[in-house]
């Protein structure tokens, strides 16, 4: 994956050996403003538009290939989305590790990595395991949105493991940025529309 025009990250792109440990939301924003996170935004097709058309929102988003996190941190530049910012990370980590007890607004997970293949399944980052991470940051009445075209990634780990969590499933929103047909309008939401893959969604709330 190569680009011959110089990506710009900062000052959207932070690095984590110089951030908090855990993160202090107002000292990075300089305000209050509710947070939501992207895990594994690629090029930040949906964060750019979400942070573009919500500036009282503050987006943080977790990529851990390099390439796409130093993509999507140069476009919310270019972009002037001074609400977002971008670590490079393993979300799991990133997320026990740096973000506070009940900070964050919405988790948005979007065409999460599969793993196809059965002795990689352990790989997946949405599974019961992951739920505790998922409840304690959120903030009561803060919501988890999943989306992706993997049928058996949905049916044995996604669905069982919201379902098996404290967290109360409830009807899933289309983004505002999303277009039409589209249930969030991902650049991996676009390609595998083309290619006639299903789609399946869900959102969950923190009561
Ligand atoms: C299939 S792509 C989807 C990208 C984007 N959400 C979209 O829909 O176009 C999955 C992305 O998540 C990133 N990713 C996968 N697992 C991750 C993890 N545990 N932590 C951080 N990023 C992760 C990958 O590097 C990749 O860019």
């Amino acid at each position: 994956m190569q680009t011959k025009r110089e990506l710009i990250i900062e000052p959207i792109a932070l690095d984590v050996e110089k951030i908090s440990r855990p993160l202090d939301w107002r000292t990075l924003f300089g305000n209050d403003h509710p947070i939501e996170i992207e895990i594994g935004m690629g090029k930040g097709t949906f964060l750019t538009e979400q942070a573009k058309a919500r500036p009282q929102t503050n987006f943080l988003g977790i990529e851990w290939a390099r390439w796409f996190w130093r993509y999507a941190s140069d476009r919310l530049r270019r972009n002037q989305c001074l609400n977002a910012r971008t670590v490079r990370a393993e979300a799991s980590f990133f997320l026990t590790e740096f973000v506070p007890t009940e900070s964050i607004a919405v988790l948005h997970v979007y065409f999460p990595d599969p793993w196809p293949k059965a002795r990689h399944h352990k790989r997946r980052l949405l599974q019961d395991k992951f739920m505790p991470v998922v409840q304690r940051i959120l903030i009561p009445g803060g919501r988890l949105q999943v989306v992706t075209d993997h049928q058996g990634y949905f049916e044995e780990n996604i669905e069982p493991a919201v379902r098996g969590s404290a967290l109360t499933i409830v009807d899933y929103n289309r983004p505002g940025s999303a277009g039409e047909g589209e249930f969030v309008g991902t650049n991996f939401e676009r390609k595998y529309r083309r290619e006639g893959r299903p789609f399946y969604a869900l959102a969950a709330v923190k009561q």
